[in-house]
């Protein structure tokens, strides 16, 4: 047997590659070159070091720092991961053959800085030690279709986390309030689980949020008020759930917001005048709910606001003058009243004049509403 003694601590890659061996571990005695072979995911190592494998970075101790775009033969003996204790990036997304449940010696890893695993076949439930892993600031987990069990509260323990994906999975059970705990939090994608009860109210914490996606969930109760504090945010999806109650009004504190989608819920009670407060809105659904009362004067005042759903809801009275000016509109399945006193061209007259039952606009509509506008006049 052929038995090499390298210093992989000095990453020494200049050795010849033995003509012939017993052993693939001949090639070192590192206990992470140990791991990368015993895991089995790389097969037999293809360079004598290592470090210079493909997708693999070393830092300048020679310890594996990276380890990233790799595709994997499996994901083999995964325990072994434990062992790479100096990584900082793992990135094993869109691999097809990453499966099996996460391994808890995952827990080892507490340098890590990005963790990556979106896009394969991992399984079973986020083990609670995830929460060891207290540098990390950015932990993507989307779109493991078999990934399940419940949100683990000490992800609460990720401090510096600012971005949190867990999108299109099969999660389940409640958002852990533990989740306020994430100041630092930019990012926070959760659409398309299983997950219910109520959105906590310490999402109010999460003051450098720019977004906030728990849409197509199960989650019930109603939005709280805390919402309001979040003043970073730009983008509010909370569509396709089971939330009721009104929407609050603290929502006119949220001078950032471009895109609010609360569509598909039970949200009952009027829509709030303080979104009138939100000059940068540009689009806002708020179809298939349970609102009450009149369209507020003022969202006319929302000059870049582009498209308007509020169909599918119980809004009564008149349409506001100007509101479908230059926007894509959809107001059907109210019982408004249909009726206007003034349009883009002063058409029709004071007296209004009674538009299409269905009262959906679009831009494209527009003309044809317009058109009809004028042929009553
Ligand atoms: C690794 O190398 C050994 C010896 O050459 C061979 O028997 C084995 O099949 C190889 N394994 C893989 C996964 O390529
Ligand atoms: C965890 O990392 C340490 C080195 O920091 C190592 O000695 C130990 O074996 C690792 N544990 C596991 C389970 O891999
Ligand atoms: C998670 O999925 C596994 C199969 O991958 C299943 O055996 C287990 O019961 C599921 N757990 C939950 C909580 O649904
Ligand atoms: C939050 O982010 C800021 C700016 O990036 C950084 O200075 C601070 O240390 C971070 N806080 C935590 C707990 O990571
Ligand atoms: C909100 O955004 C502003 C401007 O980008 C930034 O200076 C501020 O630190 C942010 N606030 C929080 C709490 O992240
Ligand atoms: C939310 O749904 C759960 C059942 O999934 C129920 O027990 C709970 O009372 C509901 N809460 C509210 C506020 O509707
Ligand atoms: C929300 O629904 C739950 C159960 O369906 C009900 O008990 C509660 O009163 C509702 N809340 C509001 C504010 O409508
Ligand atoms: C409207 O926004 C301003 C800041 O842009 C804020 O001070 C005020 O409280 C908001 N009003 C309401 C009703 O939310
Ligand atoms: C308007 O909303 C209704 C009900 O939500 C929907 O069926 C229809 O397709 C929408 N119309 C347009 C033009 O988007
Ligand atoms: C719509 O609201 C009226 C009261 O304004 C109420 O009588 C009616 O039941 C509501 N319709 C639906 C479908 O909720």
């Amino acid at each position: 047997m052929l038995l090499l003694a390298i210093n992989m601590a000095a990453c020494v890659s200049t050795f010849a590659v033995p003509s012939s061996f017993e052993s693939p571990i001949a090639f070192s005695s590192s206990d992470e070159a140990k791991a990368l072979l015993n895991s089995g995911w790389w097969g037999n190592f293809s360079s004598t070091n290592h470090c210079d494998l493909e997708g693999i970075t070393c830092n300048d101790a020679g310890s594996v720092a990276r380890m990233e775009s790799l595709l994997l033969l499996n994901w083999g003996n995964s325990d072994e991961i434990g062992t790479l204790s100096k990584l900082t990036h793992l990135d094993l997304s869109f691999n097809p053959y990453l499966q099996g449940v996460l391994p808890p010696t995952l827990r080892n890893l507490t340098r890590l800085v990005h963790l990556d695993l979106s896009w394969t076949y991992i399984e079973g439930p986020i083990p609670s030690s995830i929460g060891n892993l207290r540098n990390l600031i950015h932990l993507d987990l989307n779109s493991n279709y078999y990934l399940n069990g419940s949100i683990p509260p000490e992800i609460g323990n990720l401090k510096k986390l600012s971005e949190l994906d867990l999108s299109f999975n099969n999660l389940q059970g409640p958002i852990p309030s533990s989740i306020g705990h994430l100041s630092n939090l930019t990012y926070l994608y959760l659409r398309s689980n299983q997950l219910c009860g109520s959105i906590p109210p310490e999402i109010g914490n999460l003051k450098s949020l720019l977004v906030m996606d728990m849409s197509s969930n199960s989650l019930n109760g109603s939005i709280p008020s805390s919402i309001g504090r979040l003043s970073n945010l730009t983008s509010l999806y909370l569509h396709t759930n089971q939330l009721n109650g009104s929407i609050p009004s603290s929502i006119g504190q949220l001078s950032s917001l471009v895109v609010v989608d609360m569509g598909h819920n039970n949200l009952h009670g009027p829509i709030p005048r303080e979104i009138g407060n939100l000059s940068r809105l540009t689009y806002l659904a708020l179809g298939r709910n349970d609102l009450v009362g009149t369209i507020p004067n003022e969202l006319v005042d929302l000059h870049v606001l582009e498209y308007v759903d509020l169909s599918q809801n119980n809004l009564s009275g008149l349409i506001p003058n100007k509101l479908w000016s230059e926007r894509t509109l959809n107001l059907s399945y109210n019982r408004l009243d249909c009726q206007i006193s003034t349009s883009p061209n002063g058409c029709p007259d004071e007296e209004g004049s009674s538009f299409t039952p269905s009262c959906s606009f679009t831009t494209a509509a527009l003309e044809s509403e317009y058109e009809l506008c004028r042929t009553i006049k």
